[in-house]
C-alpha cells in the first residue's frame, strides 16, 4: 500500500477566478517545501486556468470537478478531457454524489467519463457512496458494487495506476456527520477486494505493485482526520468544506504529515 497520503480539496462551486488565484498563490507560498503529503486541488472550471498558473512548477496537482467523455462535440455546458490536459490540468473527479443527486448522473455515465478522462491522460478520482437510507436498509455493499462495476469494466491495466476511488457516504458529505472508523475500514476493504477481483485491473493489485488508492470523504476536518488517516485501508481524503478555508486546509495537511511521521 502507498504510504504517502493524498489530500484532495474539492472546492465545489466556491472561489471564482480572482479568489481562487489568491488562494492558490497563498497555498503555494505557505505549503512547507518538505511536506511529504500529496496535495491536489479541484477548483471550479472557470478558475482552473488561474490556479494552474499559480501552481505551476509546484508539486500541487490541479483537477477538474467533472469531465465529459468526448474529445469535442455538441455537448453544451460540458468540458472535454483534452481541453483540460491541454491547459495543464492533471486529474478529474467523476461521479461526485452532488453530480449524481442533482444532475442525474448514472453509473454508466460515470464509467464513460472515467474512460474518456483516462484515455486523454488524466488521473481520475471516482466517487462512490451510499445514502443514509441505503445504509439503514443494509444495502451499502450492493450500492458500492453497482456504482463501481461499470467503472472497473473500463479500467485496463494500463489505466489502473491513474485511478483512485473516493468512498464518500452521501450522509456524511457537508453534514458534520462522519462515518465511524469501523464503517470506513469495512467499506474500503470491500472496495479494495472488488478492485482486486476485477479482471482488467487485476495486475494493479499484484504483490509487487501498489493496490488502488482509496480516499475517504465526508465532513473531514483537521480535528477528525488523524483518526480517519490511521484507519486501515485509508490512503487519504477528499475534502470539501475544510479545503476552501486555507487555514483549515493547511492544518489538515499538517495532521497528515504528523500521521506519516508518527
Ligand atoms: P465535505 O465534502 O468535506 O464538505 O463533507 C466532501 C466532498 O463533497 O467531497
Amino acid at each position: 500500500m502507498r504510504t504517502r497520503p493524498l489530500l484532495v480539496g474539492n472546492w465545489k462551486m466556491n472561489l471564482g477566478p480572482a479568489a481562487a488565484g489568491r488562494y492558490a498563490r497563498e497555498l503555494r507560498d505557505r505549503l512547507s517545501p518538505t511536506s511529504e503529503v500529496e496535495v491536489w486541488v479541484a477548483p471550479p472550471t472557470v478558475s482552473l486556468s488561474e490556479v494552474v498558473s499559480a501552481l505551476e512548477n509546484t508539486a500541487i496537482a490541479v483537477g477538474a470537478q467533472n469531465v465529459h467523455w468526448a474529445d469535442a462535440g455538441a455537448f453544451t455546458g460540458e468540458t472535454s478531457p483534452l481541453f483540460l490536459t491541454s491547459m495543464g490540468v492533471r486529474f478529474a473527479l467523476v461521479g461526485h454524489s452532488e453530480r449524481r443527486t442533482y444532475f442525474g448522473e448514472t453509473d454508466q455515465q460515470v464509467a464513460l467519463r472515467t474512460e474518456g478522462a483516462l484515455k486523454a491522460g488524466l488521473e481520475v478520482i471516482v466517487c462512490i457512496g451510499e445514502t443514509e437510507q441505503q445504509r439503514a436498509a443494509g444495502t451499502t455493499e450492493s450500492v458500492l458494487k453497482a456504482q463501481l462495476e461499470p467503472v472497473l469494466a473500463c479500467i485496463t491495466p494500463e489505466y489502473a495506476p491513474r485511478v483512485s476511488i473516493a468512498y464518500e457516504p452521501v450522509w456524511a458529505i457537508g453534514t458534520g456527520k462522519v462515518a465511524t472508523t469501523a464503517e470506513i475500514a469495512s467499506a474500503h476493504l470491500f472496495i479494495r477486494n472488488l478492485w482486486g477481483r476485477t479482471h482488467c485491473a487485476g495486475s494493479a493489485g499484484s504483490a509487487s505493485e501498489p493496490t488502488v488508492r482509496i480516499l475517504y470523504g465526508g465532513s473531514v476536518t483537521p480535528h477528525n482526520f488523524a483518526e480517519i488517516a490511521a484507519t486501515p485501508g485509508v490512503n487519504g481524503a477528499l475534502v470539501g468544506g475544510a479545503s476552501i478555508k486555507l487555514e483549515q486546509w493547511l492544518a489538515l495537511i499538517d495532521v497528515a504529515q504528523a500521521q506519516m511521521q508518527g
